[in-house]
């Protein structure tokens, strides 16, 4: 036999069977050497799940001593306490879990051959036997304390929704809010958040800009007024531009005026296509043609945004020349007409 096929026969030889090493040495924990180890691993638990607790306590309480108000300034403090209980809330019972399941749980180590994916009956009996010896061995029977802290941190933290959610439900649901925004006869387009008016000159073909009615930072409300009245002014070449009929008069030499909420659960629509002349929201990637009424072409939204009628005052600036004629945002509010 040559020495070429001697080679061959030897590279195709079975590989030794893999021999299982086994676990390496164990090495027993502090707190199972030293009642005094085990009991500070304790305390820390119960920290933990302290700070859960108060993490709790402190996102209902700022829900109700510090509501959003009507500023950015309010808003941005409300939200900062609130996230920050919320995060404490979260954060203790996440590492008092780990901590306890490290430190105090049980420590013999375990291995498990590979097997069928379903098990035996008997292997799923003594899964089942294993859960309650599990139950058993995280000694959460016999340390009352740390029974205490997890039972209240657990009861505890739904609170962090359910509170919010009762604490709105009944609030200030006037629908007729919705039907009308800022906009009216005459009030000019100003240019968001600057507030200088715009002069339909300076508006060039494929722009978009958020816009605002002139003097709302002077209104009671701002912020509500704001996210109903924003809109976003695009200008198109008026020979793409599909005219809606009953709104040959809603637009200024190609210069349209739409809603900037969306219609499906009210994000702001934003990004711009300037070839397709698609408007899409990116929450849900509903999207708008703006050259044809802005109608639905793509998305879950149901409706076209609502088209604000627009003109030019003597001195050349934009304005409205009404206020919408539907209600702007998700179609619900529509329904509640
Ligand atoms: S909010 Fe715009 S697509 Fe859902």
């Amino acid at each position: 036999m040559s020495d070429d096929l001697e080679l061959a026969s030897t590279s195709q030889a079975q590989p030794d069977r893999f021999e299982d090493p086994g676990l390496p040495p164990h090495t027993p924990r502090r707190g199972d050497l030293d009642p005094k180890a085990n009991k500070v691993s304790e305390r820390i638990v119960v920290a933990l799940f302290t700070i859960s607790i108060l993490g709790t306590i402190a996102m209902i309480a700022a829900y109700f001593a510090l509501p959003p108000g009507q500023t950015a300034a309010t808003m941005q403090r409300s939200n900062l306490a609130m996230g920050l209980g919320l995060a404490f809330a979260l954060l203790g019972i996440g590492t008092g879990a780990v901590h306890w399941a490290k430190s105090l749980m049980s420590d013999h180590e375990v291995s498990e051959q590979r097997h069928e994916l379903r098990s035996s009956d008997e292997v799923r009996a003594e899964a089942v036997a294993a859960l309650k010896e599990g139950a058993e061995d995280s000694a959460i029977g016999r340390r009352t304390v740390l029974k205490g802290a997890v039972a209240t941190s657990l009861a505890l933290f739904p609170l962090t929704i359910a509170v919010p959610l009762i604490g709105n439900v009944g609030g200030d649901w006037d629908v007729a809010k919705f039907k009308h925004t800022m906009w009216k006869k005459g009030t000019r387009l100003t240019t968001d958040p600057l507030g200088r008016p715009i002069k339909a000159a300076d508006v060039t073909i494929g722009s978009i800009t958020s816009v605002m009615p002139e003097g709302i930072e002077q209104t009671a409300h701002p912020l509500d007024e704001k996210a109903k009245a924003v809109v976003v002014l695009l200008r198109l070449d008026p020979r793409d531009l599909k005219i809606q009929p009953g709104r040959e008069d809603w637009q200024y030499d190609g210069i349209v005026a739409y809603s900037k909420i969306c219609t499906h659960v009210g994000c702001p629509v934003a990004l711009y296509e300037q070839q397709t002349h698609h408007l899409l929201c990116p929450c849900h990637q509903s999207t708008f043609d703006v050259a044809d009424g802005a109608k639905v072409v793509f998305g879950p939204a149901k409706r076209a945004l609502p088209q604000l009628p627009i003109t030019v005052d003597s001195d050349g600036y934009l304005v409205a020349s009404s206020d919408f004629t539907e209600p702007v945002g998700p179609s619900f509010w529509e329904r509640l007409r």
